[in-house]
């Protein structure tokens, strides 16, 4: 299948490297969470408030089962929560983007769209739940992981050309 799926925690930058990389590969890319809010005509934040989390967990099985089978040469950025797909490694290598808690937390703060970042995530509304989420995830997420990258002190062209090196010696 050749594709890249991208994890890690909420802000650590996935979107930001999934950009990067296809300036400088040929992988096409695209993201869970865009393509649920078109398929629902929603953002994710109103899903959550209309329907509720379970109701967006269901939309995300669904949508890991349509990759599986549909989706090549593709590197797909995903929602934090995606990686508890059980086909997760089924649909490519997995490439986990890693930081410390307080590192992610400050790269939202000191983004210029800091208010919008953090409004649009409904579990990132309450900071201390969000670090228990994020100590709860995080071994998980090492362990699914082909491939880490610890994005702490690097910038989004080092770690998209981190990215790239690793993936073809795979
Ligand atoms: C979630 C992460 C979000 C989004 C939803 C749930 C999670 O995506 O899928 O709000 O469970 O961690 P980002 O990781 O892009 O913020």
């Amino acid at each position: 299948m050749n594709n890249i799926i991208l994890i890690g925690f909420m802000g650590v930058g996935k979107g930001s490297v999934a950009r990067e990389v296809i300036k400088n590969s040929n992988y096409m890319a695209i993201d869970t969470d865009d393509l649920i809010e078109s398929m629902e005509n929603k953002k994710i934040k109103e899903i959550f408030t209309d329907n509720g989390e379970q109701y967006f967990r269901g939309l995300e099985k669904d949508l890991s089962a349509w990759l599986e089978l549909n989706v090549k040469n593709t590197l797909i950025s995903t929602g934090g929560g995606f990686y508890k797909q059980k086909n997760l490694k089924k649909i490519g290598t997995v490439v986990l983007l890693d930081a410390p808690f307080d590192r992610i937390i400050k790269r939202i703060k000191n983004h210029p769209n800091a208010i919008r970042k953090l409004k649009k995530r409904p579990l990132l509304q309450d900071l201390e739940e969000a670090k228990k989420l994020y100590d709860l995830r995080r071994p998980e997420y090492l362990a699914l992981a082909d491939i880490v990258i610890d994005v702490t002190k690097k910038t989004i062209e080092e770690c998209s050309r981190e990215l790239l090196k690793k993936v073809k010696k795979i």
